[in-house]
């Protein structure tokens, strides 16, 4: 079968690879209708993520026909089209009972790395490095997934297109668990950093939550146009103004947003030099290995004792961390790789209300062939470049 795979930083291939076989009893094996490009993948793509080798398939965001079932998965059939959650987790350990299925504690076989970078080890995720498992992603014709009876949601509805219901794999569940995190009560107002696909999720689902206003930064005016067409958010392009945290002091009164998103994760930019040269240095030079202005700028930025919502990825450690801010102003950190099969079905359902229709994300349209050139467009934001959907059969 053809599938992505990572050659080395900032290069991808297609190449024929053997098929994915059951190997477990509850495995299913998936024939991918659509898969997609998050933003995750474009920290692997770029080197940031370690434990990538050569020839890793890509991917955790697809969905397909599951085409062959271990004996021991009981609740789904060959032929049922499902979604698949981008997180691998068992249903059964102390994580997944506590619906926290991006710790679960026994999907990830490759525990040592993991405990040495984060302390310890995190669930297994599809084509996410091999500090995630090494498992081959969804980048490719078909795919194995394993605890498959607990993982893929079964989409009944045939008139749901694949463009609706695809980006409940990841970055759907993704925008709203940052906007849940946020503890949105009436009147708040939500600052979100990052108007990607994450941060447009979670701008639609902060205002589904009941926050009063949404502000979404970004330098992007096409991405900032997008987010506030489709989601009624209040925009500020960062690069058009001296000071973010000004701007939105005097969005808000003199006091902050209530909770700040960051949609941005490790690749961050900024457009002081001092500040960028510093981190493009000590990531260089790997004594830091996240670029984190957002994140800082989110946490000077929040109203004191407000909740800052961390969904951008970070790899390993960081420098310059306000950590006084967070102290004195008594603010609440949330963070976390999103728990996706907690949010998937309740998100299906506002889908199938019409209360939310996932796909206005979509600009690029590619089959699989196309990926490396799909990566190139999103990661350099050409082309009006938002979301990429890739056809893989
Ligand atoms: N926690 C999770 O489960 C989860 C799931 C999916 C994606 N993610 C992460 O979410 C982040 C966003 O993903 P995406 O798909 O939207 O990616 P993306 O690359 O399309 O979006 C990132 C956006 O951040 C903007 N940005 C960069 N620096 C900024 C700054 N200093 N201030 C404000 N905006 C800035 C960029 O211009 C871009 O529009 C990534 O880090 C990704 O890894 C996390
Ligand atoms: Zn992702
Ligand atoms: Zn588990």
């Amino acid at each position: 079968m053809k599938a992505n795979c990572w050659i080395r930083p900032n290069q991808v291939e297609i190449q024929e690879v053997p098929e994915p076989k059951i190997m477990n009893a509850r495995d299913a094996i998936v024939r991918i209708s659509s898969t997609a490009i998050c933003g995750s993948d474009l920290h692997l793509f770029g080197g940031y993520i370690p434990a990538m080798r050569k020839g890793d398939i890509l991917g955790h965001e697809f969905m397909g026909e599951v085409v062959e079932l271990g004996d021991e998965v009981k609740n789904l059939k060959v032929g049922d089209r499902v979604v698949v959650p981008f997180p691998i987790a068992c249903g059964a350990c102390n994580a997944c009972e506590h619906e926290l299925y991006s710790l679960c504690e026994n999907s990830n076989p490759n525990v040592g790395l993991a405990e040495k970078l984060l302390g310890y080890p995190t669930a297994g995720v599809f084509g996410y490095s091999h500090l995630t498992g090494g498992f081959a992603g969804g980048q490719a014709q078909y795919a194995r997934v394993p605890f498959a009876d607990i993982g893929p949601m079964k989409i009944e509805n045939d008139d749901l297109s694949d463009d609706k219901v695809l980006f409940l794999s990841d970055i759907l569940p993704t925008g709203y668990m940052a906007a849940e995190m946020c503890e949105i009560k009436p009147g708040h107002v939500v600052a979100v950093w990052g108007a990607g696909p994450v941060g447009q999720f979670a701008a639609a689902s902060a205002f589904l939550l009941g926050a009063e206003r949404v502000i979404v930064i970004d330098r992007f005016p096409y991405r900032l146009r997008i987010v506030a067409e489709n989601t009624g958010a209040e925009t500020i392009n960062y690069e058009q103004i001296t000071n973010v945290r000004e701007a939105l002091k005097q969005l808000t009164g003199g006091r902050g947003p209530d909770s700040c998103i960051d949609a941005v994760g490790l690749e961050a930019h900024h457009h002081s030099l001092p500040v960028y040269a510093y981190d493009k240095a000590k990531q260089m030079s790997r004594t830091e290995s996240d670029r984190p202005y957002a994140l800082r700028q989110a946490i000077l930025a929040c109203r004191s004792g407000g909740i800052v919502s961390v969904v951008g990825v970070y790899g390993g450690f960081i420098d310059k961390f306000p950590m006084g801010a967070v102290m004195n102003r008594a603010l609440t950190i949330k963070a976390g790789q999103c728990h996706v099969h907690k949010y998937m079905r309740p998100l299906l359902e506002r889908i199938e209300k019409g209360e939310l229709d996932p796909s206005f994300i979509i600009t690029h349209r590619m089959s699989l062939n196309e990926t490396p050139q799909g990566y190139d467009l999103f990661k350099q934001k050409q082309d009006e470049c938002l979301k990429v959907v890739l056809s893989a059969n």
